[in-house]
């Protein structure tokens, strides 16, 4: 058959925290050609710890990437028209390898990892570098308790002396912590870093080593926005902070090179895509942010993934929140275009809600059944749930919190209990969404979504209840990818997508608008309150 003529191409591995996908764009229409994904497991060794397997998430990357192309070719759409790759990824989770023989430092601590029966390692392309299984510690993770608390007996000065620099509450969130965790307790990372053998990543800089080469000469890079999650990242200088990297006392050598989100890091070694270059790099965020087009001052947008994290863009100026949202690095499209900032909201368990009621209750037997059940009864019938199950993160940064299903009676069913955990993930919103008005002054006037969860006509309809104001889905939903399709199109040495806001003028919206009265939206919500407060302090 007759190959399709399309104009150049741009791929995007989205790597995030509950599955890997390879997307394809068409550059000139930012038309989604084809894509594949693989869900990812979550390892759980012990009450609060969460750890994933590095290999898994190389080899899912690869496998995404070569299922992806087979598909272009069923499409008769020739691979060799892909110009750029970019890459998007969970923030903060923590990996450390050794340099010389590719291999993740830190074993699983208690059940031993191997890769999960979806990825098949045939997949992998020989001449690919595959360390051996391994894990990170993942965002969510809540091991360094202990170790935050002694390093805030150690803050020197004022509590602001670490989030004046980074923009981030010192907490458990992010990779300083996890980083001096394993420092502090793996003898293989200790051992490594005493023989100049260790290297530092978060899942940006672990999968762009490995693509471009692993230990035949790959790329120890990672970009601002990426960065700007580890607690150690100066977000006024744009470096490694070297007083931070002493509080913390992580050895420099072992951080990444920091780059822009927008430029040529360099050529896939391996696999369909070898030679292709990987041109585009920013945490899934801030992706998302760009892919939504929120290039202006106070345009904001909320991504619904395992997490739910709400950024607005702030242009050139570092705000600080009074109202616990974190400070963090927008993006920086190329090496001499300006650094963008965002006020964040993020909240930890959204997506993840419903993987829990999967696989740890089971009473649904895919993510997709959630809305049949919530949609059987329209209310949670005064159940509550706050799934607080890594502590409370924006606005309330609160450790202590656990989990709680709240307001049951013999009449309460999986149904309402479905209902109400789509709800805890609008309420949630609703807590960052007010934090961002009072931080901005300027109330947003529609709130623009997207990730996996918006596919969920329930919950968008409850989203724009709950917080009434309009909610806004673009017709594609995945801007993330998008965003690093179009930060790795940019790039300079590619040139084949041009960043004006009209390139996407002909994307869609769906619009979901309030349909409660404002004082049951209200009741409501206040009610979460009380149960939020009682989700507190469950932990000492
Ligand atoms: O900060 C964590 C975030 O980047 C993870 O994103 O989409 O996996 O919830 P997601």
């Amino acid at each position: 058959a007759k190959k399709a003529v399309l104009g150049p191409l741009v791929g995007a591995v989205d790597q995030g925290t509950s599955s890997t996908r390879f997307l394809v764009f068409n550059s000139k229409t930012a038309e989604l050609l084809s894509h594949h994904q693989v869900e990812i497991k979550q390892e759980f060794p012990r009450e609060g710890w969460v750890e994933q397997d590095p290999k898994e998430i190389l080899q899912s990357v690869y496998e995404c990437i070569e299922k992806t192309c087979e598909k272009l070719g069923q499409l008769n759409i020739d691979i060799s028209n892909i110009k750029a790759i970019g890459v998007s990824n969970q923030r903060e989770t923590t990996v450390v390898w050794d340099k010389l023989t590719g291999e993740p430092l830190y074993n699983a601590v208690a059940a031993p990892v191997s890769p999960g029966p979806s990825v098949p390692v045939a997949v992998v392309p020989s001449g690919a570098s595959v360390p051996a299984a391994g894990t990170s510690s993942v965002w969510l993770d809540l091991r360094t308790q202990s170790t935050v608390e002694n390093l805030y007996k150690r803050i020197p000065g004022n509590n602001n002396f670490v989030k004046s620099k980074t923009g981030l509450p010192l907490s458990t969130y992010f990779s300083a912590v996890k980083l001096r965790w394993l420092l502090d307790n793996v003898r293989k990372v200790q051992k490594a870093v005493e023989e100049n053998r260790a290297l530092f990543g978060t899942i940006d800089s672990w999968l762009i080593w490995s693509l471009t080469g692993g230990v035949n000469g790959g790329v120890h890079c990672t970009d601002v926005t990426n960065a700007s999650r580890t607690m150690l990242f100066n977000i006024h200088s744009l470096e490694w902070d070297k007083e931070l990297c002493e509080f913390f006392g992580i050895p420099m050598e072992i951080l990444p090179n920091v780059r822009s989100s927008s430029e040529i890091y360099g050529l896939m070694k391996a696999g369909a895509l070898e030679g292709v270059p990987i041109s585009g790099c920013l945490g899934d965020q801030s992706a998302a942010l760009v892919g939504q087009m929120c290039f202006q001052d106070g345009q904001a947008k909320n991504t619904y993934g395992t997490g739910c994290f709400l950024l607005c863009n702030t242009g050139h100026k570092c705000v600080f929140s009074e109202h616990g949202l974190l400070t963090t690095v927008a993006y920086k499209l190329g090496r001499d275009k300006p650094v963008y900032y965002a006020l964040e909201g993020s909240v930890a368990i959204a997506g993840a809600v419903i993987r829990w009621l999967r696989d740890n209750l089971g009473i649904i037997k895919s993510s997709e059944e959630i809305e049949k059940l919530a949609k059987e009864v329209g209310t949670s019938y005064g159940c509550y749930f706050v799934p607080a199950f890594s502590g409370l993160y924006a606005p309330y940064w609160e450790p202590s919190a656990r989990g709680i299903i709240c307001g049951l009676t013999q009449f309460t069913n999986k149904c309402h209990i479905a209902f109400a955990a789509l709800e805890a993930v609008c309420f949630q919103t609703r807590e960052i969404l007010d934090a961002m008005n009072r931080d901005c002054g300027i109330p947003l006037s529609h709130l623009q979504v997207d990730g996996g969860m918006t596919s969920n006509k329930i919950l968008m309809q409850l989203q724009a209840d709950i917080l009434y104001i309009p909610v806004v889905k673009p017709s594609m939903p995945e801007t993330t990818a998008l965003g690093a399709a179009m930060a790795a199109g940019a790039a300079e040495g590619v040139g084949v997508w041009s960043l004006e806001p009209e390139d996407l003028s002909a994307v869609t919206m769906e619009r979901f608008e309030p349909q409660i009265n404002a004082e049951e939206s209200e009741i409501r919500y206040s009610t979460w309150k009380k149960a939020v407060m009682k989700s507190m302090g469950w932990v000492t």
